[in-house]
This record gives structure tokens, sequence and C-alpha cells, in this order.
């Protein structure tokens, strides 16, 4: 965390998890226990059908709403999909574009994630573009390439001054829902790297405050480590975000004065 140049962000991704009544029973657990949040902003992105009875339960909180995934075209025929407008329309601000469950169950590929990007900047939502190597590739040596790739293609087209709305999330795909969580100097490393290939795109003014945040098993025990990390500004949590102890306790670590 560098709490100086950018904001550290908690969001928990909960997938395909909770109806809205477990939603609104989430919130009353962990609102008493939320107080302490003021170093960090915490975001929860949520199922489409669960984000009214989100935005409802924590309406009167600092946390913010989110979604896991948006269309990239303005409307249409795409039966069963949700356009960036209807998000920020009903009071959404974060949309995670990317995840790696995307990209494998859904084919959601870099130029794809390139146009959902625009279409949620278009629409005034801040993207978190989630990037992240296999495990093969790791071990093939070629994580920074496909980074950089990723990265890269994602941003394409969007300008400087809207960078301020971009979340990056660096998410190794063996650490995801695995327990196998990426060592803090591993996340760090490459989460540096991310902000080199910034700084080469934008200048180092924008590369100094652009969020980026490690995903991948974080919880409450490994939480302190990484975000310790000079990079890493912030968590997209899975697993832990489901259970209100947990992801409190993780806020907690990226909250320390
Ligand atoms: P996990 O998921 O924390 O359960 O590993 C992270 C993610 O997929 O964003």
């Amino acid at each position: 965390m560098n709490r100086r140049y950018r904001k550290t962000i908690i969001a928990g991704n909960w997938k395909m998890n909770k109806t809205a009544t477990e939603t609104k029973a989430f919130a009353e657990e962990l609102k008493p226990l939320m107080s302490r949040a003021k170093w960090c902003d915490v975001v929860i992105c949520v199922p489409f059908v669960n984000i009214p009875a989100a935005l409802k339960a924590f309406k009167d909180t600092r946390i913010t709403i989110g979604a896991e995934n948006v269309h990239f075209e303005d409307h249409g025929a795409y039966t069963g999909e949700v356009s960036a407008a209807m998000l920020k329309d009903l009071g959404v601000k974060y949309v995670i574009i990317g995840h790696s469950e995307r990209r494998q169950y859904w084919n959601d590929n870099d130029i794809i994630v390139n146009k959902k990007v625009h279409a949620a900047i278009d629409a005034g939502l801040y993207p978190i573009i989630c990037v992240g190597e296999s495990l093969e590739q790791r071990e093939l040596g070629v994580t920074m390439e496909l980074i950089d790739l990723q990265v890269k293609t994602a941003l394409a087209g969007v300008p400087a001054e809207k960078m301020r709305h971009v979340v990056i999330a660096y998410e190794p795909l063996w650490a995801i829902g695995t327990g196998r969580t990426a060592t803090a100097e591993q996340a760090n490393e490459v989460n540096e790297e991310i902000r080199i290939i910034i700084r080469k795109l934008y200048g180092a003014r924008v590369a100094r405050s652009v969020t980026i945040q490690y995903g991948g098993s974080m919880n409450a025990n490994n939480a302190q480590e990484l975000l310790a990390q000079p990079d890493v500004d912030g968590g997209l949590i899975g697993g832990a975000s489901l259970k209100p102890a947990d992801f409190t306790a993780i806020i907690n670590a990226a909250n320390q004065e």
C-alpha cells in the first residue's frame, strides 16, 4: 500500500453466491464490525439480481456496491445481458471486468475486455480489470509478457484522464479459489510490473495514482503481509468476502495506521 499516492481498495467478489435475503443478513452481520474502516475504500461486488438488495442494505455505510460483469453494447438484442447504463442507473459504482472465470467459461478475451472497459468508463462506472497468468504460463516463464499484453489491450484507447477511474487486479489463476496464495513478493513483483506498464503508457503521475489490487486466496491470515507490499493497493477477495468476520479482518489489515 502507498496511501500517499493512491487509494487502498478492499473489494469482495461474491461470484454466484448469496440470495437477496442472504445479502441482507450479511449486511446486518457486517455493519457492526465495520466501524474502523477509514483508511481504505470497501466495495462488495454482487450478482446482478442482488444489486438492489445490496444497495439498500449498505445504504447508510461506507461500502459501495459493484457488479461482477457488464455487456459492452449500450442496448439492443442481447438476451440475458446487462448494460453499463443499467448498472449506473441503479447506483452501482464499480464493475469487475475480465475476471478469469469470465475469460475461462464465457470467452471474455482481451478484446472483449477492452470493449467492456470502454463501456464502463463511458457510463461513468469504475472498472476493476482482472489480469493474471495460469500455472503453466508461470512455469514457462511468460508471466510478464502475458500481463503486458493483457494490461495494454484492456487499456487500449483509454485516455489518461479516465485512468483515475480504473482499478487493476492482479489475480494469478493458480491462486484463485485454491487456497494457494501468491507470496507477498510474487504479488508485488507483478503489481510493480503493471505499474511500470502504466507508467510507459501514461506517465509517472498516472502510474503512481492507480490502485493495483492482488486477488487469489487472500484471507484473514495473509492479508496483512500482502498489503504491506508497496505495490499491493488492496485486494479482490472471493471466498473470504462471503464471511463477515473474515472480510472484516482483511479490511482491518488494510486499515492499519
Ligand atoms: P478467491 O477469489 O479469493 O476465492 O481466491 C478471488 C477472485 O476470484 O477474485
